[in-house]
């Protein structure tokens, strides 16, 4: 039974006072959840914070991007040794800022999925589709092509050692959700093309939902059958809503 995960994505916010707050509420916090990970993903600068505070705790933490190279002349890029080295376990891939704002095509996402899990960590490959791709009906098309490039350069097999996380482009940080049947449709969709490759890894991927999560509204999209867990921005930068969006995963059954 594949478990949950509810991972914070912090983006570019947070200084040292406010990150000390906030891992210190989710680190009191974290011994109470069941059944649910819980991980945050901080700006490379408070790794060292990160795993200062939340050490020896059921919290994971990971970075939001990593390198598609290894040590070498490659000004600005960190490597997932580096992240290892500060105990991350996860690293985002793929996200649609990413994507979006810096340009990283499908080939790029691919080779950092590659260059995560071969460095030892867990990539969280996040795919999904802008509100002009969904108007035009082809977020298959989108999504399907998104998991394609990294299954074609890292191969069925490494989605076993992932986390895929569905984020439509329109959702995130719009406050526009997904209805949970959306959201599921995709999830679905996303299932089955990794089923097409091999069923078992299929059965056991983590799928998160990301865009908008809310305590509010957690409960109703965790209980749809593909979805696993979240993947949360602006909620997961206040620690009473990240937890309470922590604790509808974990206790919810499908
Ligand atoms: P919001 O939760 O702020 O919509 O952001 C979602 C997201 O991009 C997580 O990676």
């Amino acid at each position: 039974m594949r478990g949950r995960l509810v991972a914070g994505n912090w983006k570019s916010n947070g200084n040292l006072a406010s990150n000390q707050r906030l891992l210190e509420q989710v680190r009191a916090e974290a011994p109470r959840l069941r059944g649910v990970e819980c991980a945050v993903c901080v700006p490379y600068p408070y790794l060292f914070q990160t795993q200062q505070l939340l050490a020896g705790t059921a919290v994971a933490w990971g970075g939001q991007d990593v390198s598609q190279f290894g040590v070498g002349a490659y000004t600005g890029a960190v490597t997932a040794a580096m992240l290892l080295e500060f105990g991350c376990r996860y690293a985002i891939v793929g996200h649609s800022e990413r994507r979006g704002i810096f340009g990283e095509s499908d080939a790029v996402v691919a080779a950092k999925f590659d260059a995560a899990l071969t460095g030892g960590l867990t990539p969280i490959l996040c795919v999904g589709e802008t509100l002009q791709e969904r108007e035009a009906g082809v977020t298959e098309t989108v999504v399907g092509r998104q998991l394609d490039a990294v299954i074609g350069k890292a191969g069925i097999a490494a989605l076993g050692k992932a986390v895929v996380a569905y984020e439509p482009v329109w959702a995130i940080g719009t406050g526009k959700t997904a209805t949970p049947e959306q959201a599921q449709a995709v999830h679905a969709f996303i299932r089955g093309r990794i089923a097409a490759g091999d069923a078992a890894v299929a059965a056991e991927l983590r799928i998160l939902y990301g865009g908008s999560v809310k305590a509010a509204n957690a409960a109703q999209l965790f209980a749809m059958r593909d979805i696993d867990g979240g993947l949360i921005g602006g909620a997961s930068l206040a620690a009473e809503e990240f937890m309470a969006i922590c604790r509808a995963a974990g206790t919810v059954t499908v």
